[in-house]
């Protein structure tokens, strides 16, 4: 039991996959399972906190007094983020929001073909705009690397004005999309890095909101 160190705080957690529709039966998606993040939204609503967890399709059903808000596209994830964020204490963006969608949707479905090329177009990156709005909010990314792990998390720390980053390896065992375990390291803004090693994604989410909760003690 952590107590409720974090009574009276709201904390928004975003989790999953977006969906980025082609036409009305095909989008591209990636294997984000949504554990992470609705590991970490029950962990803040048993520590206290008022927890709205902005969800992509997942097989989770929802965590107890945590209020839910469905999306598919990264674009609908966005909109909703921004309709909370200014009253936020702790925003954590463990959602794989897809980098790209298909430039044009068609609403009657592609025939086949011989060929098809489908041209992708950029999707915001809500971190990297939330960083720019950021006022008195705890900003925390997710870094999921295949090689190269803590270069460019520090990268993605100080370009997205991130105040903590947790950094999983993906493509590894016991690690990342899906499973129930997770392998973390966290980075802060004050230069510190942490280890920890192979835990339940729950432990991890208790790890990751312990972190959190010390830039709350020390920025008020
Ligand atoms: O730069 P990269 O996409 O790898 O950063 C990962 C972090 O950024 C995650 O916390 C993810 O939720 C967030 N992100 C986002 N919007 C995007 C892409 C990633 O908020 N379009």
């Amino acid at each position: 039991d952590q107590g409720t160190p974090l009574k009276g705080k709201k904390v928004l957690v975003t989790a999953g996959p977006t969906r980025e529709p082609l036409d009305p039966f095909r989008f591209i998606t990636n294997y984000s399972s949504g554990k992470m993040g609705y590991a970490i939204a029950q962990e803040a609503k048993k520590m206290g906190a008022d927890v709205i967890l902005i969800s992509g399709p997942t097989n989770i059903s929802p965590p107890k007094g945590v209020k839910v808000i469905y999306i598919e596209t990264a674009n609908e994830m966005f909109e909703e983020v921004l309709k909370y964020y200014g009253d936020i204490d702790i925003v954590i963006k463990a959602a794989a929001v897809s980098d790209y969608r298909p430039k044009t949707y068609s609403d009657k479905k592609l025939k086949k073909q011989q060929e098809v090329n489908i041209e992708l177009v950029k999707n915001p990156d809500i971190l990297l705009e939330l960083g720019k709005l950021k006022k008195h909010q705890v900003l925390v990314g997710f870094a999921a690397e295949t090689n190269n792990l803590e270069e460019y998390a520090i990268e993605k720390l100080k370009s997205k004005n991130l105040d903590m980053i947790v950094v999983n390896e993906i493509g590894q065992k016991d690690s990342g999309f899906a499973n129930d375990t997770n392998i973390i390291q966290i980075i802060t803004n004050k230069g510190e890095k942490i280890s920890y090693p192979k835990l339940e994604k729950r432990e991890c989410a208790i790890n990751i909101l312990k972190k959190t909760i010390e830039f709350l003690e020390t920025s008020s």
